[in-house]
């Protein structure tokens, strides 16, 4: 019980946990690449379980300049007990250990509520332009990824 680093069979959980707080489908979310990344990047992904359920999950990347925090979610009936903070100590904590000098983070539109979470933690909104470019098509649950550069 309580934090604990994800596993490469926490993905099916992981689907659930992502889908039940409402985060939108990405780029690597798929199987194959949930398992690549946690083989290369599991230092900074974290889960909170709470008896054989895991309830809680952040991934965290660094890319050699900043770190980053992707798909932060508690279910739902566990919120507001102090297990997003953890999960967010636990990223900091990992990414800040491997040379990691700031952290940025993404809210989607839908959701800028959250920002209020992370401001309590102690991030502040800029307002940077973000700008993406997928490099292959986007890989829907149970579907195939095709190239398109
Ligand atoms: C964001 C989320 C992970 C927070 O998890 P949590 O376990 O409820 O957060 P905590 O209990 O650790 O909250 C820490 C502090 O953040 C602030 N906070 C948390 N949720 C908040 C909310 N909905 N509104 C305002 N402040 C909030 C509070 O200051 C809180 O401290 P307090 O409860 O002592 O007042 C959870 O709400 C969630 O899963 N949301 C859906 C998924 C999501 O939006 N993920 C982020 C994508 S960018």
């Amino acid at each position: 019980m309580g934090l604990r680093p994800l596993k490469e069979e926490d993905y099916a959980d992981l689907v659930k946990l992502w889908k039940n707080a409402g985060l939108s489908w990405d780029w690597g979310d798929d199987q194959g690449s949930y398992v690549e990344a946690v083989r290369r990047f599991g230092q900074h992904y974290w889960g909170y379980q709470w008896n054989d359920r895991l309830i809680g999950c952040v991934l965290g990347a660094f890319d050699g300049r900043r770190g980053w925090i992707y798909h932060l979610a508690v279910a739902d009936p566990f919120r507001r007990r102090g297990i997003g903070r953890l999960l967010m100590q636990a990223a900091e904590r990992s990414l800040r250990q491997h040379g990691c000098q700031k952290i940025n983070l993404l809210i989607e539109p839908h959701n800028l509520e959250v920002a209020a979470f992370y401001q309590a933690l102690g991030y502040q909104a800029v307002a940077n332009q973000f700008m993406e470019k997928p490099l292959l098509t986007l890989t829907p649950p149970d579907g195939a990824s095709g190239e398109i550069v």
